[in-house]
């Protein structure tokens, strides 16, 4: 049974740290370039988080479009509605990806980045994102797939039951794999799919990677005992780590996947 993260108003703001990273904000104009808002169009952000991606869809959508932010969280929808106060174009509802409140036919486009690996019912999820587009409509998703962790470190059993571990975030860790079948079985047309990397081939405090370790440690520290991990075991993993960035020995990379597809 997954542990699910709890989005309260701490996690908002260490997601937001991680999220403005340069390695994010990289994600996010590749996400925005499959996407490919236009003025005036009207589009809904599943799961908006932090905010950031609305923010530069309302700038691309203009005054004439619209944006909806849908996100389950009420401290997430709190900041976002701070960061997006100065577009009226922008609105925030708290609301869940598998019941959207929307009418049918009531967007351009849909965008959700790192949402859908949240959500149990994704055959229910998708039917819901295909209802509240308009025929011909655009579906962009990016989502991880966990397995492609490439994570150094001097104890690769340890890192192996530590990312076992992490897993359980998520109801589904390798949703990208799934993802095309999904998306057909809810009447999409996949058009496009990319890989977008963060990658740390050295140590930069200010990046995905020091972000993701950090929230990995609290987690682990958390949860670990439900997977056979004690506390001295995942305090081990840390500290290996900062060992390794002393010596200038650190590297990791995950990759996300992106579907652009079409109802
Ligand atoms: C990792 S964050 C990603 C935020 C944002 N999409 C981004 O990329 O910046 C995941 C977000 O999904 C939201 N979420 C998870 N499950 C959800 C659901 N069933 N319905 C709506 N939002 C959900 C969480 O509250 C959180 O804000």
């Amino acid at each position: 049974m997954s542990q699910m993260l709890e989005f309260d108003e701490a996690a908002a703001r260490s997601l937001e740290a991680m999220y403005l990273t340069p390695d994010v904000a990289g994600q996010r104009a590749r996400v925005l370039e499959m996407l490919a808002p236009k003025p005036g169009e009207r589009i809904l952000d599943v799961g908006v988080g932090p905010g950031l991606l609305a923010q530069d869809i309302a700038r691309l959508v203009g005054d004439a479009g619209r944006v909806a932010g849908l996100d389950m969280a009420p401290a997430m929808i709190t900041m976002a509605r701070t960061r997006l106060a100065a577009l009226p174009q922008a609105e925030c509802v708290t609301g869940d990806a598998a019941a959207l409140e929307f009418a049918d036919g009531a967007f351009d486009a849909a965008v959700s980045t790192q949402v859908y690996e949240y959500v149990a019912d994704m055959p229910k999820a998708l039917g819901e994102l295909r209802r509240v587009l308009r025929p011909g409509g655009r579906a962009l998703i990016l989502d991880t797939d966990w397995r492609s962790v490439v994570w150094h470190s001097s104890d690769e059993a340890r890192m192996a039951r530590v990312l076992t571990c992490w897993d359980d975030h998520l109801a589904d860790p390798h949703l990208p794999a799934k993802l095309g079948r999904l998306l057909a079985r809810a009447g999409f047309q996949t058009i496009r799919v990319e890989i977008v990397p963060m990658l740390a081939a050295q140590w930069q405090p200010v990046s995905y990677a020091a972000g993701i370790m950090r929230t990995i440690h609290g987690f682990a520290r958390g949860n670990g005992a439900r997977h056979g991990l004690s506390a001295d075991e995942v305090q081990g993993w840390y500290d290996d780590q900062l060992r390794l960035i002393e010596r200038g020995e650190f590297f990791f990379s995950v990759n996300r996947y992106a579907f652009l597809a079409v109802r």
